[in-house]
């Protein structure tokens, strides 16, 4: 890992912009008294300013310098409240010794000074304690992530770097805390829907290796083992298809697409498993030549995706359609049937990888098709959702065009 390189040098630039601010402002203040009283004032404002400018600028530079080594933000502003306050003592006592102050006008500037750097120490000690304490909440924060935990928040509220830095640690800490959750899903999905079949594949080894078992038997038990072995294999490829698709750049491999086309193909190409089914499947003619910019390939398994989803879950004389307008900024597809439709409560969920609904726990299919589909529409930059529809079930996603 390396740092980011956000720090400049501290040199010259600053120490040279110093001396001459301590000299412009010195050369200011000694006109004004020239203006106001005499030269021999302004020879003297000049002695007293211009030394104890410059020490301050060399102090500060010092402490520039030995920044690393001052310790925490607490000293540092103790340190600079110092700083400040000495300036004030050290310029008072100069102008009363100088300027021949009565002693009575002497000490009330005296104690002036004194009350205004008392004061000027506590406000920055406050003020600094604020901002420590915003510090240490962020400090705090990502010690506990760093234990485990993703429950926590540094609760930092406002408007400036301290909080704006808060409110980075914040995200980051949800974004993991939700990528965390999604993975974990994953793997149980995966463990869950790996067992099942395994089970069954050990079980009918078992049986086939039962000397009881006669050819004709052994024959049926291999044929299912046969089905498990591909089922297992369908899982296997769309796990890594998903992984990938999270990874994968598609915009390598987009090109200029027409959208009637490829819904027109993937349709006939499902009349065979929809007229296995009785459901009646058509695409609503878009106009020709509505060019999209796409992956053919991961298009049209996505379309493929929603069709299949619509013949299984439509009964017999049920329809499938599927319809595809131009639409501010691309096209929208939307993929509707007359079946059973999803549950109210299943909404949310349908886009999670391995989620099935009730009445799919029979039927083959991982919960994983409309988890890829998601992700490849989202890899097209476009986003895909349920659209509200009275029976049946309307899934439509957007691809942008440009
Ligand atoms: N057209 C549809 N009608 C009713 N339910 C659907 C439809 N499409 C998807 N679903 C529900 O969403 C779930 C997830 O779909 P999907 O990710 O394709 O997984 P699978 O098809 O493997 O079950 C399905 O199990 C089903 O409950
Ligand atoms: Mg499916």
């Amino acid at each position: 890992m390396s740092a980011l390189p956000t720090r400049r040098p501290l040199g010259l630039p600053g120490w040279g912009g110093g001396v001459a601010l301590a000299l412009l402002l010195a050369a200011a203040a000694s006109a004004v008294v020239a203006l106001l009283y005499d030269t021999a004032g302004a020879w003297a404002t000049a002695q007293i300013l211009v030394p104890l400018g410059l020490t301050t600028v060399l102090v500060t530079q010092l402490l520039v310098h030995r920044r690393l080594q001052l310790g925490g933000l607490r000293r540092q502003a103790a340190l600079l409240g110092v700083l400040v306050a000495g300036q004030l003592a050290v310029g008072v006592a100069l102008f009363v010794s100088l300027m021949f102050l009565s002693t009575h006008d002497a000490i009330f500037t005296a104690l002036i000074a004194g009350y205004a750097s008392a004061l000027g120490l506590w406000s920055a000690r406050r003020l600094g304690r604020e901002a420590m304490a915003d510090v240490d909440a962020i400090r705090g924060t990502l010690d506990a992530v760093g234990k485990g935990r993703r429950d926590v928040r540094t609760g930092v509220a406002g408007d400036n770097e301290i909080a704006r830095l808060a409110g980075e640690v914040d995200a980051m800490v949800s974004m993991l805390d939700n990528v965390e959750r999604a993975r974990h899903t994953l793997i149980a999905g995966v463990s869950h829907d790996l067992r099942t079949p395994i089970t069954a594949l050990r079980l009918l080894a078992e049986a086939i290796d039962d000397d009881i078992a006669d050819v004709e038997t052994r024959r049926r038990y291999a044929a299912r083992m046969g089905t498990h072995v591909r089922a297992l294999g369908a899982l296997i490829d769309d796990l890594f298809e998903l992984t990938r698709l999270e990874r994968a750049d598609l915009a390598m491999t987009m090109e200029q697409i027409d959208l009637a086309e490829l819904v027109e193909e993937t349709v006939a190409a499902m009349q065979p498993a929809a007229e296995e089914r009785m459901v009646l499947v058509s695409a609503l003619r878009a106009e020709r030549g509505d060019f999209a910019r796409a992956n053919p390939e991961k298009l049209q398994r996505v379309l493929f995706n929603l069709i299949q989803n619509a013949i299984r879950h439509t009964p017999p004389d049920g329809t499938v359609t599927v319809r595809t307008v131009r639409v501010d900024g691309g096209f929208e597809v939307e993929v509707a049937d007359t079946g059973v439709g999803i549950p109210e409560e299943q909404r949310d969920q349908i886009f999670q990888p391995f989620f099935r609904g009730d009445s799919s726990r029979t039927q083959d299919g991982a919960g994983l098709g409309l988890a890829i589909s998601r992700a490849i529409v989202e890899a097209h930059g476009g986003r895909i959702w349920l659209a509200p529809s009275e029976a049946g079930a309307r899934v439509r996603f957007l691809l942008p065009s440009g």
